[in-house]
């Protein structure tokens, strides 16, 4: 990843799109929605896809459409993608545009890495989860049956567009969760940035005759956010060392996300990643000297948004063998990610299941379960 990946953030997206097509010369354009971004975020494209087909009437543009949801993250609509470009005439200097949230530019990215080994491609977030992670960075692929993200390759986007503009559509679930990798960013940057987050109500940005507003305040939040990412990232693009600063809440978060989906009780990504980061902060706080006032603040606002999981100490074993599957570990340790203070990250830590178990404990205490 020689080069530093594009990203703009912009409300005015289909100017940026067609400047965008413009600048990276390209002989066919494809376009890759799922089901649902093709029924809610396509609208918002029209102005674009009119006026390109207007000004390239001899090669119009082709869309393709795959199944929505993670389950669809797979060989056989990889497979749909690639049969679509092959089809419809794509060469090497063809564009793909990948249209969606972390599903489509994951799969959309690495269709794109591989087509006729490899073609250019724009990543158009349309969750904030997307947004402020999955688009941005490189990381592309695909689900191996249950195994997530198993297939796939480092492979960045040759630009990404970030617009607050398809968030008015979301629910509040879908934004909390997205605004779970926000709040990771901001204690992996700056008190400054974090204070700003945990003042900011994601929550009111899908109330009506509020969404304009808020969603124009949201942007340059979202940009700080998505730079912590971009210079981590840029300093570490194939995850040897920094980048795993990262998984920050994610290794309790993980095992959370399997734990709700075994029980019956499926959880959106940021929800197991927000209880992730209460655990890892109180892990934190034992190990690393994380301060207590700001581990009771991130408890409170986790509590007070997100809610409790459901969770008793008969399934500590559950979670601490989840914890030892998780792919981020080298042999038979857990690897956590933690923090000695906001913006200070201390890699590569271990704990026993002694400390899970009484980290668990403590995170019951204060999620009031
Ligand atoms: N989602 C974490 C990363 O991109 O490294």
């Amino acid at each position: 990843m020689a080069n530093e990946q594009k990203v703009i953030f912009t409300n005015d997206i289909c100017s940026a799109l067609s400047d965008l097509s413009k600048e990276i010369h390209h002989d066919r354009l494809f376009m890759l929605f799922d089901t649902e971004t093709m029924k809610h975020c396509m609208p918002l494209l029209t102005t674009f896809m009119n006026d390109y087909d207007a000004a390239h009437p001899a090669s119009h543009l082709h869309t393709i459409v795959i199944e929505a949801t993670d389950v669809a993250k797979n060989i056989e609509s990889l497979t749909e993608v690639w049969t679509s470009l092959s089809d419809n005439g794509a060469t090497r200097h063809s564009l793909l545009i990948n249209v969606g949230g972390g599903m489509i530019t994951d799969l959309g990215g690495f269709a794109a890495a591989t087509f006729k080994r490899g073609i250019k491609f724009i990543n158009v977030a349309t969750s904030l989860l997307g947004a402020v992670d999955a688009a941005v960075g490189g990381k592309t692929g695909i689900n191996l049956g249950n195994l997530k993200n198993e297939i796939g390759a480092f492979a960045p986007a040759d630009a990404v567009l970030i617009s607050t503009k398809f968030f008015e559509s979301l629910d509040k679930e879908n934004l909390l969760s997205g605004y779970a990798e926000m709040l990771k960013h901001g204690l992996l940057s700056n008190c400054q940035h974090f204070n700003d987050l945990l003042e900011f109500d994601i929550t009111s940005l899908n109330e009506e005759g509020k969404a304009e507003e808020k969603a124009a305040a949201l942007l340059p939040l979202l940009e700080t956010s998505v730079n912590v990412k971009r210079s981590v990232v840029r300093q570490d693009p194939f995850e040897q060392g920094l980048r795993k600063a990262l998984n920050l809440g994610h290794t309790f978060g993980h095992a959370f996300e399997t734990w709700c989906m075994r029980h019956g009780q499926p959880v959106l990504h940021g929800y197991a990643v927000a209880w992730g980061l209460v655990c890892e902060l109180i892990m934190s706080n034992q190990l690393t000297g994380f301060g207590s006032e700001t581990l009771y603040r991130v408890a409170n606002y986790v509590r007070d948004n997100y809610g409790p999981i459901n969770i008793t100490c008969d399934d500590y074993e559950e979670l601490y063998q989840l914890m030892l599957h998780d792919k981020k570990n080298l042999g038979d340790t857990i690897n956590f990610t933690l923090m000695k203070s906001i913006g200070n990250v201390e890699l590569n830590h271990t704990a026993s299941k002694e400390e899970i178990g009484s980290v668990l404990d403590i995170f019951r205490d204060l999620m009031g379960i």
